[in-house]
C-alpha cells in the first residue's frame, strides 16, 4: 500500500535494513524502516490519513513514524549528503538511495527492496549484502565508516555474535585503528551504554565479551580490569541460574542485562560504580537501578559471604528487597556451593506466608499500631527458620 501510495506520488520507496537483512536470513524482525527518494514526510502523512492512523513527523530531517494496530513504521527521506535532488528523473532518484545505502554501517545492513508497483520485490545489492550474508561476514562499506560514527565498533560486534559471523579482515584493522586512534572516546556515555546494553542483551554475549577484550575496548567502560577468567566463571554462574530459574518458573526476565551488567562490573569499588554512572550519563532513574542495584547486590553477596550461620530468614531478609535481575547476580557471585541459597529463596522462602494477620493480633487483645509490623516480621522470620509450623504456634508467638 504504501508502494502504490508512493506511485500515486511519483516517489520511490524501499523498504531497508535491518528488515531486509532478517528477512533473507529468515528471522524474525517487525520493525520495518522505509526510505523514499522524494519526501517521506508526505507518503507518512497520506498513508496514516488513508488508514486513520497514528503519525508523528519530524519536518527538519523529513522524518515520520507510523503507528499502525500498534505495529511501527519508521518513514525517512533518502539521505544523499552531498546533494539534494528534488524527486526527479529516475536515474537521479536511483542514485539517492545507493548515497543513502552507503552511508549504512555494514553490508549486510544495506540492502533494499523496491516496494513501488512496478518494480515491486526488487532487491537493491549495491554493496555486496547478500554475498556476505552468504559468506558469514561482517563488512564496513567504506573506510571511514567508523570515524563517521565509532559506536559501529560495538555493532560489528553484536551482529558478529548474533548471527555467527566473522568480522572481514579488512573491517577489522579498521576496528583496530579506530582504538588506536582513541575514536572510540568520542562516543558520548549515553551511548556508549546502550552498546553495552545491547551486548548484554544477546544470547551470545559472552562471545561479544571476547571481542570486546581482543579489541581492548573495555578500557572505555573501567580502567580497572574487568573481563578474566574468573568474571567468566561468575558468569557462567549466572546463566546456570538463570536457564533453572527460566525452566523452573516457564519465565523469562525482559531485563536479564542489568544481571550480566552487575556481574561485569561486580569487581568495581564503590567509588569506582559511582564514576561508571557518571561516566554513562546516567539519569536519576537509571542510577537508582543499574548503580544502586550493582551496589546492593555487591552488599548482600559480601553480607551473605561473611555471616557464619546463613539462616534462611537471613536469606529472606536480604534477598526480599531486590528485584530478581539482582537476586541473580548475587547467586552468580557466591560460590557455587551456594547455589542453593539462591534456588531455596525463590522456590521456598519468597512464598512463605503467616497463617494470621494484624486481624488476629487485634483479636487477641492488641492495640493497632507500628509495632504490629515489626512483630509479623519476626513471625515470618522464626516461621522461615522452623521454628513455628502452625497457626496455633503463630499465635502462641505473638502473645509472647
Ligand atoms: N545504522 C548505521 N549506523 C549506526 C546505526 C544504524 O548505519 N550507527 C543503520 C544500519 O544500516 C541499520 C539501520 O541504520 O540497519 C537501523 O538501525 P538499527 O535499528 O539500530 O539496526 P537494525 O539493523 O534494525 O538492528 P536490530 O535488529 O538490532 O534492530
Amino acid at each position: 500500500e504504501v508502494g502504490m501510495l508512493s506511485d500515486e506520488l511519483r516517489m520511490n520507496a524501499y523498504i531497508v535494513g535491518g528488515f531486509v537483512r532478517d528477512l533473507l536470513m529468515r528471522n524474525k524482525n517487525f520493525d520495518v524502516d522505509i526510505v523514499v527518494e522524494g519526501d517521506a514526510t508526505v507518503v507518512a502523512r497520506t498513508y496514516a490519513g488513508r488508514k486513520g492512523a497514528k503519525v508523528s513527523v519530524h519536518d527538519k530531517f523529513k522524518t515520520a513514524v507510523v503507528i499502525l494496530n500498534g505495529d511501527r513504521i519508521d518513514f525517512a527521506t533518502a539521505r544523499t549528503e552531498y546533494y539534494d535532488f528534488p524527486a526527479a528523473a529516475p536515474e537521479v532518484e536511483s542514485s539517492s538511495i545507493k548515497n543513502d545505502l552507503y552511508r549504512r554501517d555494514f553490508s549486510i545492513n544495506s540492502l533494499a527492496v523496491q516496494i513501488n508497483n512496478k518494480d515491486f520485490g526488487k532487491l537493491i545489492d549495491f554493496f555486496g549484502g547478500q554475498k556476505d550474508i552468504k559468506d558469514k561476514k561482517i563488512r564496513v562499506l567504506h573506510n571511514l565508516s567508523f570515524v563517521d560514527d565509532p559506536s559501529r565498533v560495538f555493532r560489528a560486534i553484536r551482529f558478529a555474535v548474533r548471527f555467527g559471523f566473522e568480522i572481514g579482515p579488512h573491517t577489522k584493522k579498521l576496528i583496530k585503528h579506530s582504538v588506536n586512534l582513541n575514536l572510540i572516546e568520542r562516543i558520548a556515555g549515553v551511548r556508549l551504554f546502550q552498546e553495552l546494553k545491547y551486548i548484554l542483551s544477546e544470547d551470545n554475549y559472552i562471545d561479544a565479551l571476547k571481542l570486546l577484550d581482543e579489541y581492548d575496548l573495555f578500557k572505555y567502560y573501567s580502567a580497572k580490569e574487568v573481563y578474566n577468567s574468573g568474571k567468566l566463571e561468575n558468569l557462567e554462574n549466572l546463566e546456570k541460574i538463570y536457564s533453572w530459574y527460566t525452566f523452573q518458573f516457564s519465565e523469562v526476565c525482559d531485563e536479564i542485562y542489568k544481571s550480566r551488567f552487575c556481574v561485569l562490573f561486580s569487581n568495581l569499588t564503590f567509588k569506582e560504580v559511582v564514576n561508571l554512572g557518571e561516566r554513562f550519563n546516567f539519569s536519576g532513574k537509571m542510577r537508582d537501578d543499574l548503580i544502586k542495584g550493582l551496589l546492593k547486590t555487591k552488599n548482600v553477596v559480601l553480607k551473605i559471604t561473611k555471616t557464619k550461620e546463613v539462616t534462611p530468614a537471613k536469606v529472606y531478609r536480604l534477598l526480599n528487597p531486590l528485584s530478581n535481575e539482582y537476586i541473580f547476580s548475587v547467586g552468580a557471585l557466591l560460590s557455587q556451593k551456594d547455589d542453593y541459597l539462591i534456588k531455596d529463596y525463590f522456590t521456598k522462602y519468597r512464598n512463605t506466608k503467616l497463617l494470621i494477620s494484624g486481624n488476629d493480633l487485634k483479636k487477641l487483645g492488641y492495640k493497632p499500631s507500628k509495632l504490629f509490623g515489626v512483630v509479623l516480621e519476626k513471625l515470618l522470620d522464626l516461621k522461615l527458620d522452623g521454628y513455628i509450623t502452625n497457626k496455633e504456634d503463630e499465635l502462641n508467638w505473638a502473645k509472647k
